[in-house]
């Protein structure tokens, strides 16, 4: 691919460009650094956990854990396609996206290593569902962006990494995180990282939501295709949420000393089940807007 033309030497860059204003909020509040992040009364939490606590909440690590390594892994189809597409604001965006992910990557890993688990292979709390998404659909829908870059394949690719992983799995486990932890008193250190993800997450969702907002608009086949996805997506999505929850209700079943771990199953169910419903909803909203220009122009860029 040659260039034909540059941006910024036949005008600016649009510094309205909802993207571009989303590199500056990036830029602002996503300073964190998970190394400063102090783990020591984690461990401490940790290890007075009797053993069946541990392996309960191991599940969820598990799951973030890997989540986050295949966002990061994952992403660059999207910048390459919104770099050949000459999408500057968009890709100036996303190189804050990246090095986002790979902090979220480092700092479940730091925290592991902080509080000492160790030997042992956390894929064995990975579900077929979660396999699903997070072994297939992501990597393969994310891929395709190397080949193809039509509205639909950037429709389908945004849909399962900032709708469905980003906007129903990690939503809900930043949830599930603090009903268990915060109540309980525990992992201080974790929970202020789940809290920085938790803010880099809303701009993702943000990224997403435009993009596909931007593609779909005056375009009902392509609402479709987003619904449809969304749709087949769903099962699998439930399926991580609901395999999670059994799990942690049968160890709390075959439990032989009392703990402090709450789970709440039918308020995690119904929490992502909600996520699922306001992600669509957020899509649904550009059905006023009959073309791209009415929707740039009620965006304000
Ligand atoms: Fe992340
Ligand atoms: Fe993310």
């Amino acid at each position: 691919m040659v260039h034909e033309s540059f941006q910024t030497v036949k005008g600016q860059i649009n510094w309205d460009h909802p993207m571009y204003r989303l590199y500056e909020k990036a830029k602002r509040n996503g300073r964190w650094n998970p190394a400063d992040i102090d783990f020591s009364q984690d461990k401490e939490d940790y290890n007075r956990l009797h053993l069946e606590e541990r392996i309960s909440i191991l599940p969820l690590i598990s799951s973030f854990s890997a989540g986050e390594e295949a966002v990061t892994l994952d992403i660059l189809p999207m910048i390459h396609v919104m770099a050949r597409l000459g999408w500057l604001e968009d890709t100036m965006f996303l190189t804050t996206f990246l090095h986002d992910e790979a902090k979220h990557t480092e700092m479940f890993s730091r925290w592991q290593q902080a509080v000492g688990v160790f030997d042992i292979d956390l894929s064995v709390f990975h579900s077929d569902s979660y396999k699903r998404i997070f072994y297939e659909a992501l990597p393969e829908s994310m891929e395709r962006l190397y080949t193809d870059d039509s509205p639909e394949a950037i429709i389908r690719a945004a849909t399962v990494y900032n709708m469905i992983v980003e906007g129903v799995l990690a939503e809900s486990g930043y949830y599930s995180f603090r009903q268990i932890f915060k109540k309980a008193g525990l992992f201080p250190g974790i929970l202020q990282g789940i809290d920085y993800l938790n803010m880099d997450e809303g701009r993702h969702i943000q990224f997403g939501i435009y993009t596909i907002q931007r593609l779909v608009v005056g375009h009902d086949d392509r609402f479709r295709l987003f619904h449809e996805y969304m749709d087949e997506l769903w099962e699998h999505a439930f399926g991580v949420v609901n395999y999670l929850i059994n799990l942690a209700e049968e160890q709390q079943k075959l439990a032989t000393a009392p703990t402090i771990l709450e789970f709440h199953p039918d308020m995690m169910r119904d929490y992502a089940v909600k996520q699922f419903e306001i992600r669509k909803s957020k899509i649904d909203r550009v059905k006023k807007y009959d073309s791209l220009s009415e929707l740039e122009a009620a965006l304000g860029s």
